[in-house]
């Protein structure tokens, strides 16, 4: 392994406690095995890891955005536009950052080798979109909404509807991962991932909201979801070793 050299770079705040979930949160089970033991020893970042690899904007297809548009024939489903803004503190955009998506179907089924439970795949949904940050920091995707979907954590468990948020910076040291859910679910009472945020206002700022005015007539729903990268109004985000498809 190879480490950088150069000066260490300042390091970010340390976030509210409240905001961001434990490392270890019995109600959501699978946490008890992959939570650190040990206390965090963070590595500093020199320029060396900032310099690496960048994403380009020339990576990002035509219709990556467009969830709807990926194969011969529509989706099933209640198609959505999701859109908002990616901030920093103190309301400036963050432009050209690789916003991604992953989600189930709209029976709740994700197109991956560990689900399996007795939902129909829909052939023309794959589930993935990216993005990329305007100058205002604009992202706006086209899909579907998705479904909610049991996950056996405790009895009769079912996760909200969701959606996954991965945002990249301009190196891949500097990811970010949320989950965006939809508002007045009624299954938020019972969710231990959404729960496990103790911060009822936190909580709120993982709900986005329902947006007429990006409301296409005869077409589809409009959703607003801004994500505040750090301060008080910071968007919650995981840890990403619990980056999978729960
Ligand atoms: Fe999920």
């Amino acid at each position: 392994m190879t480490y950088s050299t150069g000066p260490i770079l300042p390091r970010y705040r340390m976030p509210r406690e409240g905001v961001h979930p434990p490392h270890d949160s019995p109600e959501y089970k699978s946490t008890r095995l992959r939570h650190p033991q040990q206390p965090l020893e963070f590595i500093p970042q020199r320029l060396g890891e900032l310099t690496g690899p960048v994403l380009g904007e020339d990576r990002v297809g035509e219709r990556d955005h467009d969830l709807t548009r990926q194969h011969d024939d529509e989706p099933q489903g209640q198609r959505i536009i999701v859109h908002g803004r990616v901030l920093e503190e103190d309301g400036r955009p963050v432009p050209n950052t690789l916003v991604e998506i992953w989600q189930a179907n709209a029976a709740g089924r994700y197109r991956h080798a560990w689900d399996n439970w007795p939902a129909p795949l829909d052939p023309n949904f794959t589930g993935v979109g990216r993005a990329m940050t305007d100058a205002e920091g604009r992202y706006r995707f086209v899909t579907v909404r998705p479904g909610a979907y049991p996950w056996r954590n405790h009895s009769n468990a079912w996760r909200p509807a969701h959606i996954h948020f991965s945002l990249f910076g301009r190196a891949f040291t500097q990811r970010l991962v949320t989950q965006m859910y939809f508002p007045d679910d009624p299954l938020f009472f019972q969710d231990p991932i959404f729960n496990a945020v103790r911060d009822e206002k936190a909580r709120q700022r993982m709900i986005s909201s329902y947006d007429h005015s990006a409301t296409l007539e005869e077409w589809a729903l409009g959703f607003h979801f801004d994500i505040v990268l750090r301060g008080p109004e910071a968007s919650v985000f995981e840890d990403e070793e619990d980056d999978d498809h729960e």
